[in-house]
């Protein structure tokens, strides 16, 4: 009878630390305990290790079994303990020998038959495990690619107890070549299934999507039904590059914490494209959960975009709560186990048409809403929300003769991406020795200290700071916007046309 120690992860929004797990095999009344904060699922752990050991033939000790995790201090939820709890037990057990399971770290739930089955958030817990050094994980084989974006870390694939065992026993370095096999990660290439060029008309709009990609700006859509607000602003992320190494394992592990990793694509590398329905929940938007705190869509839209569509339908509360992810770039979710901070930094694009009733407001007028119905309507978009935003555009429908045009002459998502490539790379060169990679993320500070435009660009500017047309923060919107089309003009830095052009868009285009 003895005791046997090894180590697990445990995710606290996407960080992992590590967790002791020790077994005590010894006498006593036969049973099992669990010490350490364990919740439902943990305490579930308990008969899926049982089943598991005893279904892959391996003896259940009929002792008084003591399991503790700690630092008891984090919260452990979830499954992913299975696999640590087991083997600390085998290692006690002498089935395992003990001095083999102490420095590698073991995530996984258990199936009753002794299958692993993957886990969520596993490069996160590779990622944190990895701060130990030179370390050895053994993860589900589902999860092997996921684990495998992680670089210096020896990652075991197992498929299930019985051959984890066997390899414990025999005392071999990991199967590498197995591992190999199933670890090159898998880039998401597939290209993306729509294009600008499905927009037919709508120049100023398309416009506003060049630049909300070129600066990673804020955009506002209203337009009565059916004009293509939806349309565009799915198209958004077909004008994005790519998401650079650091950005996409960011995202990558968020999606991993939130369990929607596409299975055989464990590396997002394309900008996200979040479009939550107005019924779901704060939780959902903000992120939340009773037992295990998810990510919601401000998170998953990181480093991408955050479509809402018919806004004014979301309740207050909910559209308040984006107030602090767009200021901050995250967002920190309360619990009574704690709080957790979440990355959240995404271009938000809203659209709402002007009232409720849906109906088309041109000369075939069949809407019968009054002005203070309408007002009420968008009023909904609180002044803190709106001011948050960089463009407001008005998209107007299409004319007959632009709807019947060619389309072979509109230009395609490629053509644009490209130019909106060139603006980012001029935008990192200037920020090049900064944190920031895009002109919206420039903090107001850094923009008044070290990128304001000349006194003759700042004219148009100056004149509605007078009539107090423009608030402070609306300021710092519009010089970031100046920024963005210098960049796309390829000009060093905004004059008065770019200026111009950015109050424009900040106080709202009519199309
Ligand atoms: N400029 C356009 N180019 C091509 N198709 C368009 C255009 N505008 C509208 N359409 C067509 O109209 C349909 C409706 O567009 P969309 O759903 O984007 O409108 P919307 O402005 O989001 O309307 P709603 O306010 O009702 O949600 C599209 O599926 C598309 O077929
Ligand atoms: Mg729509």
């Amino acid at each position: 009878m003895a005791v046997a120690r090894t180590r697990s992860v445990a995710l606290v929004g996407v960080t992992g630390r590590t967790v002791e797990v020790e077994a005590d095999v010894g006498n006593g009344l036969a049973g099992i305990h669990l010490i350490g904060l364990p919740d439902t699922a943990l305490s579930e752990a308990r008969e899926r290790v049982r089943s598991a050991m005893v279904n892959s033939h391996y003896p259940w000790p009929d002792a008084r079994i003591t399991v503790s995790l700690f630092p008891a201090s984090l919260p452990k939820r979830g499954s992913q303990f299975d696999l640590a709890i087991a083997i600390a037990i085998l290692g006690a057990a002498g089935v395992v020998p003990a001095e083999r399971i102490v420095e590698p770290f073991f995530l996984g739930e258990l199936g009753l038959d002794g299958r692993l089955r993957p886990v969520r958030g596993v490069l996160p817990s590779v990622l944190g495990a990895a701060e130990h050094g030179d370390v050895t994980v053994v993860i589900p084989s589902a999860n092997a690619a996921e684990a495998a974006l992680v670089p210096d870390v020896k990652v075991v694939p197992v498929a299930d107890l019985r051959q984890l065992v066997e390899w414990l026993r025999r005392g071999e370095e990991p199967p590498e070549a197995l591992a190999q096999d199933l670890l090159d990660p898998i880039p998401s290439t597939a290209p993306p299934a729509v294009d600008l060029s499905d927009v037919v008309g709508q120049p100023v709009a398309r416009r506003a999507l060049e630049i909300c990609a070129a600066g990673g700006h804020n955009l506002w859509m209203l337009g009565p039904p059916g004009t293509g607000k939806t349309l565009l602003a799915e198209r958004l992320p077909t004008l994005l590059p790519d998401l650079e190494l650091d950005h996409a394992l960011e995202v990558t592990a968020i999606h991993s914490v939130a369990g929607v990793l596409p299975p055989n694509s464990p590396m997002v590398n394309r900008p996200p494209f979040v479009s939550p329905h107005h019924t779901a929940s704060a939780a959902a938007i903000v992120g939340g959960g009773s037992t295990v705190v998810r990510p919601g869509a401000v998170s998953l839209a990181h480093r991408g975009v955050l479509f809402m569509d018919e806004a004014p339908e979301f309740p207050r509360h909910v559209l308040d709560s984006l107030r602090q992810p767009l200021e901050s770039g995250r967002v920190t979710v309360s619990r009574s186990a704690g709080s957790v901070t979440f990355p959240a930094r995404f271009m938000l694009v809203l659209a709402a048409n002007p009232c409720p009733c849906a109906q088309p407001q041109d000369n075939t007028d069949t809407c019968q809403c009054t002005p203070v119905v309408r007002r009420r309507y968008l009023g909904r978009l609180s002044g803190p929300l709106l001011d948050r935003i960089d463009m407001k555009v008005t998209v107007a429908r299409s004319s007959r003769r632009e709807l019947m045009a060619d389309r072979q002459f509109v230009e395609s998502s490629k053509t644009v991406a490209q130019r909106v490539l060139v603006a980012r790379e001029r935008a990192a060169k200037r920020l090049s020795s900064t944190p920031w990679r895009t002109n919206a993320e420039i903090p107001s500070t850094a923009l008044h200290a070290e990128y304001r435009p000349s006194d003759e660009a700042m004219k148009p500017v100056t004149a509605c700071l007078d009539s107090g047309a423009l608030s402070a923060r609306g300021l710092d919107r519009v010089l970031r916007l100046a920024w963005t089309l210098a960049d796309l003009a390829g000009k060093d830095r905004p004059d008065h046309d770019e200026t111009a052009t950015a109050l424009a868009l900040w106080l709202g285009v009519d199309t």
